[in-house]
């Protein structure tokens, strides 16, 4: 029996509250230390982690030596400085979507990971709807034949999140891209085998936050005047292998009232939706459109606590980070992209 990893917490915020339950249920790991405290927080996390051992600053948890796995969850802009500090420590990361807001950032990160020898995985939880697992099955079965073309979308109507964690650029590094692009396309690249872009071609604006009155239904109120990152964006990006990608996203945006969030993959032998699990086919022969529903379980647990469960599975049986920095870079090539096609006016190489 291999010996209980010790988890450690950065940023006991929302997020962090999710990743509870999966340390809980893991047989491989114990939850023994959170740092960062907003003194209101203090007390919810005290009362609900009895026997959790609280350091103010993330640094003091980083050099605890009892400690095999951080967790972090903290804003955007402090996961470098973070998770690159717990690599060199020895430690192995599990750190929260995006990875970090810049392609330059993540590269650090997996050099500190190359030094370090241990895992780092960024926490894309959708992976771990059943929905994306009885999908990524079927595809990885051969199901689509080759993939051609991706959509992937994650449109809200008045759901701009007025935190500074996510609308400042010095905390959050990027708007509705970093916050709900990284999910979407995190799932479509990886339905798709994770290809490698060349070019995008995109644009990222400020379309209604700086309207007068402009409001949200995230936290009922009006969206801070001084928001300065994008709450919509859009690009079409190609790849190596041929196949193209179209990605929308926005948090204000005069669309239908429920949010609106899918991936469609477009094959040679098929098609598919996300999160629906549908697939669609034509039966050449006898001439008939084919649609196919799949069935999946639901595990009560959600997808934040299997994804933390997974990560401790993986490092108990030495198996390769379960999503890998080196996809997150992928993602964020593409997003960065999309930033610098918007102030230069045309597509741009990403490689
Ligand atoms: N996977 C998801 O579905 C999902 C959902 C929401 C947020 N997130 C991500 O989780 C992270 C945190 O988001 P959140 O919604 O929990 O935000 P939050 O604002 O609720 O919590 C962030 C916490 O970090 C603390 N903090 C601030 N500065 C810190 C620092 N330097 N070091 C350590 N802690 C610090 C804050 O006090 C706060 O408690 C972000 O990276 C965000 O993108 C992921």
């Amino acid at each position: 029996m291999a010996k209980t990893l010790k988890v450690g917490l950065i940023g006991l915020g929302d997020i962090a509250l999710a990743h509870v339950p999966g340390w809980q249920a893991s047989p491989h790991t114990e939850l023994v230390a959170g740092s960062y405290l907003r003194p209101a927080r203090r007390e919810i996390w005290q009362q609900a982690q009895t026997g959790m051992k609280f350091y103010d600053h993330p640094a003091d948890l980083i050099a605890d030596s009892d400690l095999d796995i951080i967790d972090i969850c903290s804003p955007n802009m402090f996961h470098t400085e973070q998770v690159v500090a717990a690599l060199e420590a020895g430690k192995h990361v599990i750190c929260e979507k995006p990875l970090a807001p810049t392609p330059a950032e993540i590269r650090k990160m997996i050099a500190a990971r190359d030094r370090s020898g241990k895992l780092l995985m960024t926490a894309q939880h959708m992976r771990y709807r059943g929905a994306s697992r009885a999908l990524k099955a079927e595809i990885d079965k051969g199901a689509l034949g080759e993939v051609y073309h991706a959509r992937a979308w994650w449109l809200r109507r008045s759901d701009l999140p007025p935190r500074p964690t996510f609308i400042y650029k010095d905390r959050a590094g990027g708007g509705a891209c970093i916050d709900i692009g990284v999910h979407v396309l995190d799932m479509a690249l990886w339905l798709m085998g994770y290809p490698q872009p060349v070019t995008v071609s995109g644009t990222a604006r400020i379309g209604l936050a700086h309207h007068a009155g402009a409001f949200t239904t995230y936290e009922a109120g009006l969206v801070p005047p001084d928001v300065d990152v994008e709450d919509f964006a859009a690009g079409l990006v190609r790849f190596e292998n041929g196949a193209t990608l179209v990605l929308e996203v926005s948090w204000l945006l005069h669309h239908q009232p429920r949010e609106d969030v899918k991936v469609w993959l477009y094959g040679a032998e098929g098609g598919c939706q996300w999160p629906s699990a549908q697939l669609h086919f034509s039966d050449y022969e006898a001439q008939q459109l084919v649609d196919t529903q799949l069935v999946w379980t639901e595990d009560p647990l959600g997808p934040h606590a299997l994804e933390c469960m997974d990560f401790a599975q993986a490092i108990v049986e030495g198996r390769p980070s379960p999503v890998p920095p080196e996809q997150s870079l992928v993602v964020q090539v593409i997003l960065d992209g999309i930033y610098r096609s918007q102030v230069q006016g045309r597509e741009v190489r990403l490689s």
